[in-house]
């Protein structure tokens, strides 16, 4: 078994990068978990399928393959043999991810290929219920947050350095409607357990916040 770090929080915390970035440092897989939701998510959306009526989503379930595969150390998400990780990062395939990943079917379709890929490997988890259910005897957890007006500051200045128009206080919705979803569904919600260390990354550099789960990896490596 190896050594897991879970990495938990709401959307647009910097959970990816910085776990990206902590994964490299440390020569442990990266595993974004939120990757394999969106993936679920865009067959969703392009099967139209009606994320209210649970005997199409567990049938839509059925027709689904995730797998992962690494590229130059990336993380790269196959849908039924289709490299799809291009069509994830968009708001439309997030938003539903948000909404198809509270379904029991969705979440039970993901949770052992998670659990597998953590036992036969290093790796460095970031999601919603890693910590709290998918990786229960994680190593080390943590919980990375940051207030929601700066969470929505980095989104909007991400999407005007990409060329694409956006307003501040709509973002700021869409940040507090989905925080809301991810943290009061009922099948894993988002929490901070006990044994989290909580991270605010407000008012800390991406370099800061990479240190700190460094170091917090040191000390939980010597006392183990
Ligand atoms: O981290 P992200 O924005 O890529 O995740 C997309 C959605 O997937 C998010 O709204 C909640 C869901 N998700 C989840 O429920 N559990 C996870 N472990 C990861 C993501």
């Amino acid at each position: 078994m190896g050594f897991n770090i879970a990495v938990d929080g709401p959307a647009g915390a910097g959970k990816s990068t910085i776990a990206k970035r902590a994964a490299q440092e440390l020569s442990f897989i990266y595993v974004d978990t939120g990757a394999m939701y969106r993936a679920i998510a865009l067959y969703f959306l392009r099967h139209h399928v009606c994320v209210e009526h649970p005997e199409e989503v567990e049938n839509a379930c059925d027709q689904i393959q995730i797998a992962i595969r690494y590229e130059n150390q990336e993380q790269q998400v196959f849908l039924n043999g289709e490299n799809v990780t291009a069509f994830l990062r968009t708001e439309e395939v997030g938003n539903m991810a948000s909404v198809s990943s509270a379904k029991p079917a969705v979440r039970a379709k993901l949770l052992n290929l998670q659990r597998e890929i953590a036992q036969k490997e290093n790796v460095l988890m970031d999601g919603r219920d890693i910590g709290s259910n998918v990786l229960p005897g994680a190593e080390l957890k943590i919980y990375l947050t940051a207030s929601v007006q700066t969470r929505a500051e980095r989104r909007y200045q991400e999407l005007k350095e990409k060329g694409i128009a956006c307003n501040l206080e709509e973002i700021k919705k869409d940040i507090e409607e989905r925080d809301y979803r991810d943290m009061n569904r009922d099948v894993s919600p988002l929490v901070k357990t006990e044994d989290a260390v909580l991270i605010d990354s407000s008012n800390m550099t991406i370099d800061q916040v990479v240190e700190s789960i460094l170091n917090l990896y040191q000390e939980r490596r010597h006392s183990l």
